[in-house]
């Protein structure tokens, strides 16, 4: 993959903290992002992974314009959107949404699912064309929802139907990147395994490109197309999925990659077969 739908280039962030010595208090910055570099596949997976606290987040909200650069670029599809104000950033928000890690603290419990999915398009004031109901139905199939649950409250789905509300939210704006910022992370392996399908399906649907953060290697290789592998704010390694995975060169991926997990494909594609075959097993795997 050549074409690049966002680049990364000496992205940094610094936040402000105080420093509380015995005798001093004094201002200083916390570099948690130190000039990161890399590009998105269009139409492809750009997973970042690396221990807690590395900048992954930080990275990804800045590249969404969530969080204010401290210095360095971003561009998406071939704009430098670092600063952009206004009109701009509103379409910079519409191109770019974020899936979060707990489906059920991201979704306002007070509110229908249809209310949910909608809201981005009631913030930007945007009116479906073929009405509100509608909309909702299509984007609730699309990812895996009964249509007719809209008007039901967030607790009353399962983790990874709820994660499901999330990804048909993200995707009510028709954007082009979607971030996943640990999706999947708080889900069980099976539920797990069947939103990344999801989310591989409709990446081959819509024509998305992702952003896939993730501290989980195995659930990495399953998604992405390059990886970016980040410690204490800076880029380790970067590279196709299969180099980082099979010949990582760095000392600390080398590290992370040795703690994986292997998967047993075979047993996989014979376990995902039963699910099909047992849609009722499959059910209760997910409630
Ligand atoms: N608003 C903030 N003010 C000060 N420091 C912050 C702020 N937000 C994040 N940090 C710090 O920046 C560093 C990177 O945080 P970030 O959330 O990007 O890490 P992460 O890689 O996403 O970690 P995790 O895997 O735990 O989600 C951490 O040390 C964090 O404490
Ligand atoms: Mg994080």
């Amino acid at each position: 993959m050549s074409d690049s739908i966002m680049k990364v280039r000496d992205l940094t962030k610094d936040f402000p903290v105080r420093e509380e010595g015995r005798f001093f208090s004094r201002k200083s910055v916390f570099r948690a992002v130190d000039n990161v570099s890399f590009d998105v596949p269009a139409g492809g997976t750009l997973a970042i992974v690396g221990e807690s606290g590395s900048g992954k987040s930080t990275t990804a909200r800045m590249m969404a314009r969530l969080l204010d650069i401290s210095s360095g670029s971003v561009e998406l599809e071939g704009k430098d959107i670092t600063r952009v104000e206004g009109a701009d950033l509103h379409k910079v928000r519409q191109t770019i949404q974020v899936v979060f890690q707990d489906p059920y603290s991201s979704l306002n419990p007070r509110h229908t699912v249809e209310r949910i999915i909608m809201a981005p398009l009631d913030y930007q004031g945007v009116k479906p064309p073929k009405g509100r109901s509608t909309m909702v139905k299509e984007l609730m199939e699309r990812v895996g929802l009964d249509p007719n649950a809209s008007q039901r409250y967030p607790r009353q789905f399962s983790g990874g139907q709820a994660q499901r509300i999330g990804i048909a939210r993200a995707l009510a704006l028709k954007p082009k990147v979607v971030v996943c910022d640990e999706a999947v992370s708080a889900l069980d392996v099976s539920v797990q395994a069947r939103v990344i399908n999801l989310l591989k399906e409709l990446k081959q649907d819509l024509g998305l490109s992702y952003v896939f953060i993730a501290h989980d290697l195995a659930v990495v290789r399953q998604i992405a197309d390059d990886v970016v592998v980040m410690q204490r704010g800076q880029v380790k390694e970067a590279g196709p999925r299969d180099q980082i995975f099979d010949a990582p060169q760095d000392a600390y991926t080398q590290k992370l990659i040795a703690a994986v997990p292997k998967i047993d494909p075979e047993w996989e594609e014979r376990r995902q077969r039963y699910m099909q075959q047992h849609p009722l097993a499959a059910a209760t795997d997910e409630s």
